[in-house]
């Protein structure tokens, strides 16, 4: 109910009493119950007599709604968002068997928010984009690492349309220019040898941190940083990233990796230079030649060129 009175709130500059009524079924003395609601919700709306109801206003909060209606249309996704939850991953891969393809969960802060290599990742309420989406990839367990790039770039093509710059370094953190971290992503899946039964991206966007804490103040910034300052819509952030991901997903669901890796190459870090990984074998240099058709890293090492499918790349800031 709630969520149709906003539609028309949206969609009207102003929405008689009388108009909510009839079109919602119910009296006017429910339709402005239900306007105080939202307005409990932190929208504010403005009434006047003969007149009706004028949006002028909506919450910082997340909701299920603000992203929604800000995705294309015919968004295959099903957003739920949380106040408080331990980790949106964990979330996921709780309920992974339960939910369909496509379902996104957000919350405003993370009491357990994990990283990659066992880190803990700091997710405080409200500032940041603290995100997990459910896939059904068609794709042996040995191919995964084709969702993590694409996670990465599907992120920078969300960041680039709010026209600010970044960079991915291997495999999928998202840097500023001045190779601080924006995002990082975290994929774990559930899958035989054969194939994939699903596949959960979380990520952690730092949209509108204004700081940090000690440890990571030198290393991690923030979109708002970048954007001299101005905070950005969060929900538009994350409308935008759940787009971007779908389009890059439904490439490579057409076999064109090609596309998404061009996309990857284009903004990676340390492309054409010396890198140190830290993968499965230990540390290894040598210059990093990008990715190949399968998502591998390739590093030259003495004219000879090898293939890394996991690891982490060092830099210097
Ligand atoms: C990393 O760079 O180490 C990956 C960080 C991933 C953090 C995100 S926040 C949303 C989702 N839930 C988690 O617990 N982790 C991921």
């Amino acid at each position: 109910m709630n969520e149709k009175l906003l539609t028309m709130l949206y969609a009207q500059e102003w929405v008689s009493g009388q108009a909510a009524s009839s079109e919602l079924n119910v009296s006017r003395a429910a339709v402005a119950k239900h306007i105080n609601a939202l307005r409990e919700q932190g929208y504010a709306i403005e009434a006047v007599p003969h007149r009706g109801y004028h949006l002028l206003s909506a919450p910082e909060q997340l909701t299920g709604f603000e992203i929604t209606r800000r995705l294309k249309p015919g968004s295959p996704w099903q957003v739920a968002c949380f106040d408080e939850i331990d980790s949106t991953n964990a979330y996921l891969r709780r309920n992974g068997d339960q939910l369909p393809e496509f379902s996104a969960v957000l919350a405003e802060s993370q009491t357990a928010g994990r990283g990659r290599l066992e880190r803990s990742w700091h997710s405080p309420q409200g500032v940041g984009l603290w995100m997990s989406v459910l896939l059904h990839p068609q794709l042996p367990p040995t191919q995964a690492q084709l969702l993590t790039l694409t996670a990465a770039v599907s992120i920078a093509d969300a960041i680039d349309s709010f026209g600010l710059p970044c960079r991915i370094k291997w495999p999928n953190d998202i840097l500023s220019p001045e190779r601080r971290k924006l995002v990082g992503v975290l994929c774990e899946m559930r899958a035989d040898m054969e194939r994939v039964h699903w596949l959960v991206v979380g990520m952690g966007i730092n949209v509108n941190n204004t700081d940090f804490p000690p440890e990571l103040s030198s290393i991690a910034t923030s979109l708002r940083e970048l954007n001299q300052g101005q905070a950005l819509e969060r929900a538009a952030v994350a409308a935008a990233v759940l787009d971007a991901l779908a389009a890059n997903y439904e490439l490579l669901n057409r076999g064109r990796f090609d596309l998404v890796r061009d996309k990857w190459h284009r903004r990676a870090v340390a492309l054409n230079e010396e890198a140190a990984i830290s993968g499965l074998n230990g540390k290894e240099t040598g210059i990093v030649r990008g990715l190949d058709e399968e998502g591998y890293l390739l590093l030259e090492q003495n004219g000879t060129v090898k293939r890394v499918l996991a690891g982490d790349m060092i830099i210097s800031h």
